[in-house]
């Protein structure tokens, strides 16, 4: 399938493996770009040499292009600008503030930026910054998210900027990339899909959950702190809950000291009570692990054949 972000990231399947910070590492997201899709390596918190590492193990299963994320509010942010320029990153993600400072070297890098966003004003105000895309998501994805879901959110996007846009959130299947693709979408980021791959490195707890999951298994916490996030839910996400009911300094408190390193708790030791397993609505569509090659090619296919179908139902 071509679109202007096969054509723009050199890749053959319109789809981003997004980043997942302690998940997207290097066999994860070395799968999905050798398979044909834009493997990601998130950033998170990460020390540098850590991220470093991880692109070059990439490198030894694929000479396909790679993408790295960067949340730029991370205090090594300017670390890892540099590391991409030097290791060569084809695809750069950003997500938690405003690329514009490092904008020129990366371009000069012949880096292509494609920052996260969840709302018109900034994606706008990416495209004057000189992204080379912009990453929609919707508030139905895993992880961090913003307020409006993808149906609202990506069509207005699409309207407000000229640079090609790629849907995210809720998007798991052919139907799901279809529709992204009919609003206008020039292909598709998803995160949740990811989870429930042999090749992801997650604690087999983690991709029990997930593959347990119902369309309602998923919450948001942190909005009293302003920064929700989707997990499914577990112990950790009601006690969080629970605290928010009433928000005072000490709950705040609590609740930051319950989930300090609860995402790694979740992805590297399993810990069912006392982990963050974030996890998208779309989870409860997932009943089986699929490698990254089955759900590129399997979702492409899919969302081909239905809008060459056109309306033919309605018919
Ligand atoms: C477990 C998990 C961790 C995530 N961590 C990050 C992250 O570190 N940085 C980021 O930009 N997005 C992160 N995301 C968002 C994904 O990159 C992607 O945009 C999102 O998952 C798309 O929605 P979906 O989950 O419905 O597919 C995360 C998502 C999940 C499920």
């Amino acid at each position: 399938m071509k679109t202007k972000i096969t054509e723009l990231l050199g890749i053959e399947y319109p789809i981003v493996q997004g980043a997942m910070a302690w998940i997207a590492e290097h066999h994860l997201a070395a799968a999905v770009s050798k398979a044909g899709g834009l493997g990601i390596i998130a950033g998170g918190a990460a020390p540098v040499d850590v991220i470093r590492q991880e692109i070059r193990r990439a490198r030894e299963i694929t000479d396909k292009p790679l993408g790295m994320n960067i949340m730029l509010l991370s205090p090594n942010a300017d670390d890892l600008a540099q590391l991409a320029i030097d290791e060569k990153i084809e695809v750069l993600t950003t997500g938690a503030g405003n690329p514009g400072k490092y904008m020129e070297n990366w371009k000069q890098a012949g880096i292509k930026v494609m920052p996260v966003v969840a709302s018109v004003a900034l994606a706008k105000r990416m495209e004057r910054a000189g992204a080379d895309a912009v990453i929609a998501e919707g508030m139905e994805g895993g992880g961090h998210i913003g307020e409006l879901t993808t149906m609202a959110l990506l069509p207005q996007v699409v309207d407000a900027l000229d640079i090609p846009v790629i849907g995210a959130g809720g998007i798991a299947d052919g139907r799901g990339m279809a529709a992204a693709l009919l609003m206008g979408a020039e292909g598709v980021q998803c995160g949740t899909v990811f989870l429930a791959t042999p090749e992801c490195q997650i604690s087999e707890k983690y991709k029990e959950l997930v593959l347990k999951a119902s369309d309602i298994s998923t919450v948001v916490t942190g909005r009293p702190s302003g920064h929700p996030v989707r997990a499914l839910k577990t112990p950790l996400t009601r006690k969080c809950l629970e605290l928010e009911k009433e928000v005072t300094d000490q709950s705040l408190e609590e609740i930051e000291a319950a989930t300090a390193g609860s995402l790694r708790k979740a992805v590297q030791d399993g810990n069912y009570e006392e982990g963050t397993f974030m996890s998208g609505q779309i989870a409860g569509m997932l009943r089986e692990l699929r490698s990254c090659e089955d759900v590129l090619k399997s979702m492409t296919a899919d969302a081909e054949a239905l809008l060459r179908a056109g309306f033919a139902r309605f018919e």
